[in-house]
C-alpha cells in the first residue's frame, strides 16, 4: 500500500515520463526535417525507452492497487534551431529528470517507503546512462561544428541505435 503523497506524486511523474516520449516523438520529426535521418532514429529510440519508462510507472501504481492516471500536459517544444540545440535540450530535460526521481526517493525514504525505494532505484542508475550519452552526443557535435561531412558520420552512427525492448516487465 503506497501512502497518498507517493501516490500522487508517482502519478504525476508517470505523466512526466510521457511528457519525455512527446518530448522526444517532436525532436524526432525536427531531426528528420533538418535532413538527418539518423538523429531521426535515435529521438524514435529515445522516445521508445520513455514510453517504457512511463509504462513502468504506470504499472508500478496500478500493481499497487492505485489507479493510475494520464491526464492533460503542456505541448513539448517543437521547433529547433540545429541539431546540437536539441541534444543540449535533451540534457537539460534528462537532469530535471534526475531531480525528480532524486525528489522521488527523498519522499519513498521520508515515508518509509521501502518497495518505492527500490522500484526507484531501477531509474537512479537510468538517469546516470541518460545524462552520459547527451554529454557525450554534445561533445561530438561541439567538435563536428559545421563540417558537412562530420556531421553525415555522425548522423550514419545515430542511424544504428536500435530499440532494445524489455526482458521482463521490470527491464529496459
Ligand atoms: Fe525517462
Ligand atoms: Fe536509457
Amino acid at each position: 500500500m503506497l501512502s497518498k503523497k507517493i501516490c500522487v506524486a508517482l502519478n504525476k511523474h508517470t505523466n512526466t515520463e510521457l511528457y519525455s516520449a512527446y518530448l522526444y516523438l517532436n525532436m524526432s520529426s525536427a531531426a528528420n526535417a533538418m535532413g538527418f535521418k539518423g538523429a531521426a532514429n535515435w529521438f524514435m529510440v529515445q522516445y521508445q525507452e520513455e514510453m517504457v519508462h512511463f509504462m513502468k510507472f504506470y504499472t508500478y501504481l496500478n500493481s499497487q492497487g492505485e489507479q493510475a492516471r494520464v491526464e492533460q500536459m503542456a505541448a513539448p517544444p517543437g521547433t529547433f534551431k540545429s541539431m546540437l540545440q536539441m541534444v543540449e535540450e535533451t540534457l537539460k530535460h534528462e537532469q530535471f529528470i534526475t531531480g525528480c526521481i532524486n525528489e522521488l526517493t527523498d519522499l519513498a525514504v521520508k515515508e518509509k517507503d521501502h518497495a518505492s525505494q527500490i522500484f526507484l532505484q531501477w531509474f537512479i542508475t537510468e538517469q546516470i546512462e541518460e545524462e552520459e550519452n547527451d554529454r557525450e552526443l554534445i561533445g561530438k557535435l561541439k567538435l563536428i561544428g559545421d563540417n558537412g561531412y562530420g556531421l553525415l558520420m555522425l548522423d550514419n552512427e545515430l542511424g544504428q541505435r536500435v530499440f532494445t525492448p524489455p526482458a521482463t516487465a521490470g527491464g529496459a
